[in-house]
């Protein structure tokens, strides 16, 4: 599959949408200051897939998180603002991730995985 472009401008603070990339669904959610603050006040050692938030955005972007949205438990899609933890939750059999798509609750054992992407400019992506 060919890379794809996304632009960011049309999503505002608090919202998501979701794109496809070779098949997959795509989550890109526009993070408030309260969901990346709660991202990162976690101790990532006690995280069941122990990954930072800032290993899963780009700096200087922090407020852009892009993850492939199939749960990596059984492959469901999650669904986005919803669960307890301010990410995704997925209805097949209640995994939680939190607002990095880290898996925070459930049988899912991993999180949700950062597709390769890029800035092309502050409001344009290239997935792929
Ligand atoms: Fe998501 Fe099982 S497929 S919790």
């Amino acid at each position: 599959g060919a890379p794809i472009e996304v632009d960011l401008s049309p999503i505002a603070e608090g919202q998501d949408i979701k794109v496809f990339w070779r098949g997959k669904p795509i989550y890109i959610s526009h993070r408030t200051k309260k969901q990346i603050d709660e991202a990162r006040a976690v101790n990532v050692a006690s995280l069941p897939d122990p990954q930072s938030d800032e290993a899963r955005v780009k700096s200087g972007h922090e407020q852009w998180l892009v993850v492939i949205g199939i749960c990596t438990h059984l492959g469901c899609i999650p669904i986005a603002h919803e669960g307890s933890y301010d990410g995704f939750f997925c209805p097949c059999h209640g995994s939680q991730y939190d607002s990095s798509g880290r898996i925070r609750q459930g049988p899912a054992p991993a999180n949700l995985p950062v597709p390769p992407y890029q800035f092309v400019s502050d409001t344009k992506i290239q997935i792929g």
